[in-house]
C-alpha cells in the first residue's frame, strides 16, 4: 500500500473541487434569470421589456399627415431628406395629443450649426459655413426658411454678411 501512502491529500483536494462545483451549480441556479437562454445567449424576457418601453419618435409620416403645409414646402427643398424629428426632437407625445403637448420653439443659432458649422473633417460637398462670420450672431432663420433653406434671390444674397464657404 506504499503507493497510496499520502492519498489523503488527493481526497481532500477532490472534496474541495466537488464542494466548489456544487456551490457553483447552486449559485448559478439562483442567480441566472429564469428566461435566460430561451432564445439565445441572453434573457428571453429582455425582448418584451424593450418592446414595452414608450416610443419617443413618431416618424415623419405621422407628422406629415397633420402638417401637410410643411411637407409641401419641404419636399422640393434641400432639407427634403432631413426628417422632422431630426430638428424638432422626439415628438411622439405631441403627435398623440397635439392640443396639450406643443413642441418647444427651436433656437436656430444652436440647431443649424449642429450640422452646418464648417469643419475640415466634413465632406467638401456638404454645405457648411463658419457661423460667426456668416451670420454675425443673427438667428439663421432671419434669412433661411428652415423647411426650404436655400436662398435663390440675389437681392437677399447681397445682404449676406459673410456668404457661404463655396
Ligand atoms: C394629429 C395631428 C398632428 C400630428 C400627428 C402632429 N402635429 Fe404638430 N401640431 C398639430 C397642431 C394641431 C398644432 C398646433 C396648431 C398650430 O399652431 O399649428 C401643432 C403644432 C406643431 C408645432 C408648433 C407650431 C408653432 O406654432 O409653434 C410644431 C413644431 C409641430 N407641430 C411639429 C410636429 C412634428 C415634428 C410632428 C411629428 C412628430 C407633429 N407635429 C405631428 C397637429 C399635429
Ligand atoms: C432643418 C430643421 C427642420 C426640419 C427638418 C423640420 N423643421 Fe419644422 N421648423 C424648424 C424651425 C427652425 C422652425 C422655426 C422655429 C420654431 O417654430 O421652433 C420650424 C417651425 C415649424 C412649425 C411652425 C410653423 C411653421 O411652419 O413655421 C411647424 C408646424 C413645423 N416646423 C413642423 C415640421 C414638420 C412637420 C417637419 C417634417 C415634415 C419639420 N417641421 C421639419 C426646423 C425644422
Ligand atoms: C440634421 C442635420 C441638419 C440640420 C439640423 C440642418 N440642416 Fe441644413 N442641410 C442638411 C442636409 C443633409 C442638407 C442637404 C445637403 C446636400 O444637398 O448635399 C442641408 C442643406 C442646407 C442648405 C442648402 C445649401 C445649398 O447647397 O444650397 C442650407 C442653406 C441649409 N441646409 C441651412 C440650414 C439652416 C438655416 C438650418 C437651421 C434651421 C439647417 N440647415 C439645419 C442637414 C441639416
Ligand atoms: C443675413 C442673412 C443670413 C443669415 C443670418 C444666415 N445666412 Fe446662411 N446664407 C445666406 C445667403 C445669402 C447664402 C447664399 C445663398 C445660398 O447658398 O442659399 C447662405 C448660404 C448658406 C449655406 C450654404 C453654403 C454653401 O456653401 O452652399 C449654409 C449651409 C448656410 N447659409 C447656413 C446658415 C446657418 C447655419 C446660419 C445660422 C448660423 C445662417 N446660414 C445664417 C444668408 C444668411
Amino acid at each position: 500500500m506504499q503507493a497510496f501512502k499520502d492519498s489523503g491529500h488527493l481526497f481532500r483536494l477532490a472534496a474541495v473541487f466537488v464542494a466548489g462545483t456544487i456551490l457553483f451549480l447552486v449559485l448559478r441556479t439562483v442567480l441566472v434569470p429564469k428566461s435566460f437562454g430561451e432564445y439565445g445567449h441572453y434573457r428571453g424576457n429582455a425582448m418584451a421589456e424593450i418592446a414595452a418601453r414608450p416610443v419617443h419618435f413618431a416618424g415623419h409620416e405621422t407628422c406629415e399627415a397633420c402638417h401637410a403645409d410643411v411637407l409641401d414646402k419641404k419636399k422640393d427643398g434641400k432639407h427634403a431628406h432631413v426628417n422632422c424629428e431630426a430638428c424638432h426632437g422626439p415628438q411622439a407625445k405631441h403627435a398623440d395629443d397635439p392640443s396639450s403637448v406643443q413642441p418647444p420653439k427651436l433656437d436656430t443659432l444652436v440647431l443649424c450649426v449642429r450640422c452646418h458649422e464648417a469643419n475640415a473633417a466634413k465632406p467638401k460637398s456638404f454645405p457648411q459655413v463658419a457661423s460667426a462670420d456668416h451670420s454675425s450672431g443673427l438667428p439663421c432663420d432671419t434669412c433661411h426658411q428652415p423647411h426650404s433653406p436655400a436662398i435663390e434671390s440675389p437681392a437677399v444674397a447681397s445682404k449676406a454678411v459673410g456668404g457661404g464657404t463655396k
